[in-house]
């Protein structure tokens, strides 16, 4: 019995930052964003949505009324959490009229949470066929103005349900895992923006991946040479490149062509979009699905890696590559109607975070259909809009 990815849905706020003009504004030659860096926009998040707003926005395309009563679990991965206690997966649950036979549940570990919601429902579908786990990453990057992880902030949200006889990737059983306490990325409580060891998350972000992806290998027989394409966790897309490179040697020339092209397909959407943490691999999955010439049965990679560190490496088939004509046409009409913020007015709205008192936002110039609107009696206030 196949199980895999059977729908998936993004979203992400609809205003951004042109990453040249940042450059020019913090004295940067704008090819190291657009070349060094291989940024070019990133999403600004306004103070009206957080990672349940998101994620209601993204599950509403997977969640249907032919799916909704064989959700049977919510895994929600994100490290931007709203609060300490109650799961995001729980607000969540009711802005979709999700059943209350359900587990509704948060998980953390940095950028890999999704990917751990992605086993867990590949196990749990395994035994429970005929029922499907609706999987979140959502979240949002902030290192700070003037910070050299400014150029890598971003956000949005991927919704992912995982079924039997899936429409769109077949998981293969065969996956590798490792971990290790290390200190590359972190975000105390205290903090609203992350502390990062640059140089250092890049190399073990490396090792990590060789790791894993040697450990696949060995245990399945497979080589390199039996990936269609390799799809990475993409903080920023030279990240991947810098992961592919380690590996490509490994390839034959037309191995390699190939590889690089759907590297290229790969990275479309998370150039403009910028690091959404838990979602960004899944969002480069679906900007491989887009832009790539794939075929059926064609073998995808997915390196997933989470700082502090987790890093996993699996693989999937692909059922069918229909779903990329809708997904394609879905991202150019989200890119077509975002608006561009100046620099000054990204960086008032990076400075606008929600109160830790009561208050009522105003959400007019919030387009989305889950919003915000304020706190009240210290509980975060939902509409939903449709
Ligand atoms: P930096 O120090 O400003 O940049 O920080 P740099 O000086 O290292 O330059 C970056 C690249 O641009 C270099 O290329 C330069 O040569 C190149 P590289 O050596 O890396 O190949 N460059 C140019 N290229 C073309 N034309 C030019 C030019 N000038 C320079 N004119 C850094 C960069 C990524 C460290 C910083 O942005 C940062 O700290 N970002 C956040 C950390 C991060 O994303 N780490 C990634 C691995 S950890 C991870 O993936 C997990 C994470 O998602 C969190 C989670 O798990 O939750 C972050």
């Amino acid at each position: 019995m196949q199980v895999g990815i059977d729908k998936i849905g993004f979203y992400a706020p609809s205003q951004y930052l042109d990453l040249t003009e940042l450059a020019q504004a913090r004295g940067e030659d704008p090819n190291k964003y657009l070349i060094g860096i291989g940024q070019s926009e990133q999403v600004v998040i306004p103070v009206t949505q957080d990672v349940v707003t998101m994620a209601a926005s993204a599950a509403s395309q997977v969640i249907t009324d032919d799916n909704r009563e064989k959700i049977a679990m919510v895994i929600f991965g994100t490290e931007s959490g709203i609060d300490h206690s109650k799961s995001a997966a729980m607000y969540l649950k009711r802005l979709l009229h999700l059943p209350d036979q359900i587990r509704a549940i948060e998980v953390k570990q940095a950028c890999y949470g999704a990917t751990f919601g992605v086993q867990t429902a590949k196990d749990y579908v395994k035994a429970n066929p005929e029922k499907q786990v609706l999987v979140i990453g959502a979240d949002i990057a902030r290192y700070g103005l003037n910070t050299p992880g400014e150029v890598t902030q971003g956000g949005g949200a991927v919704a992912m349900t995982i079924a039997a006889a899936p429409q769109i990737l077949a998981l293969d059983d065969a996956t590798s895992f490792r971990s290790e306490d290390i200190m590359d990325f972190w975000r105390p409580l205290y903090r609203t923006e992350a502390l990062v060891d640059g140089r250092y998350s890049e190399n073990i972000y490396v090792d990590f991946f060789q790791a894993v992806f040697h450990d696949y290998c060995k245990t399945t027989g497979r080589t390199i040479a039996d990936f269609a394409a390799l799809t990475y966790h993409l903080p920023f897309t030279k990240m991947g490149l810098k992961g592919l490179r380690s590996v490509l040697p490994e390839a034959s020339d037309t191995q390699q062509t190939r590889l690089k092209a759907n590297f290229e397909a790969s990275r479309v959407y998370n150039r403009r979009v910028g690091n959404l943490y838990t979602g960004s691999l899944y969002l480069s999955l679906m900007s491989l699905l887009a832009n790539a010439a794939l075929a059926t049965g064609d073998r995808i990679g997915l390196f997933s890696y989470g700082s502090g560190a987790e890093g996993e490496f699996y693989s999937g088939t692909l059922v069918q590559s229909t779903p990329a004509l809708a997904a394609k046409q879905q991202f150019d009409a989200y890119f077509k109607k975002r608006t561009k913020l100046s620099v000054a007015e990204y960086e008032s709205c990076f400075k606008r975070q929600l109160p830790n008192h009561d208050v009522l936002l105003d959400t007019k110039a919030d387009d989305a259909r889950f919003v915000l609107t304020g706190i009240k009696h210290d509980q975060r206030q939902y509409v939903d809009r449709s």
